[in-house]
């Protein structure tokens, strides 16, 4: 098992399913949260739900493995590239035969890693562990957009998202799937869709709650 983890192909397989994994999270997360735009009732509710369902509690544990160990792949597989690549070419043109997203998969993952520690902290800890007092979980939720600061910093962190997920989700395809070649070109399209839907659909709450507030 360790002999596997640690193989390229291996890497590369732990990558595209915590990778899709990952991609199901991301559906739920944005669904939830765009019941902040049908009200406090509707949020609260939500909110209440994910708390104290018992499957969601368990998927919670496996959800957190998922992202330690897509974290974890994702860094040793850019060491083991960078160590492959020492030697260098003279004729190799990057931008020729790559995508910006693609190039820079590592940069784009730690800052969103980035966002996520300041994410957590913001809302999951304080519901979690330190409480929010006589707040509400949605005015928990819409009261942070009230800073510039604050909605700048997660739109940006969305749009870095975004570009990770442009290249991320067609390579999740890419590692596993046998019948790649045959859809490359849909799935390429399918995963640019979706990259500017989480992209756009978690910006439009924060710019949304920070604007009328
Ligand atoms: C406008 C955008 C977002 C809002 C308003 C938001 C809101 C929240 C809230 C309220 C929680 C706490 C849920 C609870 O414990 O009951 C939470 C947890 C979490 N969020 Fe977000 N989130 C946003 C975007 C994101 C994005 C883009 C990611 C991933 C990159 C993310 C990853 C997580 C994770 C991993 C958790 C902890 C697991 C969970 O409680 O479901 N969030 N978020």
């Amino acid at each position: 098992m360790n002999k596997f983890l640690t193989s390229s192909i291996g890497r590369k397989i732990v990558m595209s399913l915590t990778g899709f994994f990952l991609i199901i999270f991301l559906i739920v997360h944005l669904s939830i949260n765009l019941s902040l735009f049908w009200g406090p009732n509707a949020f609260n509710e939500a909110s209440e739900f994910m708390a104290t369902n018992g499957v969601i509690q368990v998927m919670q544990y496996i959800l957190a493995a998922g992202f330690i160990l897509h974290i974890i792949q994702g860094i040793s597989l850019e060491l083991k590239n960078r160590s492959a690549r020492s030697i260098k070419y003279v004729v190799n043109k990057p931008s020729e035969n790559s995508t910006f997203a693609s190039r820079n998969m590592i940069y784009t993952g730690i800052l969103v890693l980035l966002f996520l520690i300041l994410h957590l902290w913001d809302f999951f800890v304080q519901l979690k562990f330190v409480g929010i007092g006589n707040l509400t979980d949605y005015e928990l939720v819409t009261n942070r957009f009230s800073s510039p600061l604050f909605t700048a910093i997660y739109v940006i962190a969305f749009v870095l998202l975004g570009i990770h997920l442009s290249h991320g989700f067609q390579s999740a395809f890419q590692s596993t799937g046998a019948n790649y070649n045959k859809y490359k070109k849909c799935l390429k399209y399918t995963g640019i869709a979706f990259s500017i839907l989480i992209a756009v659909g978690f910006s439009a709450i924060a710019l949304y709650f920070s604007f009328i507030n």
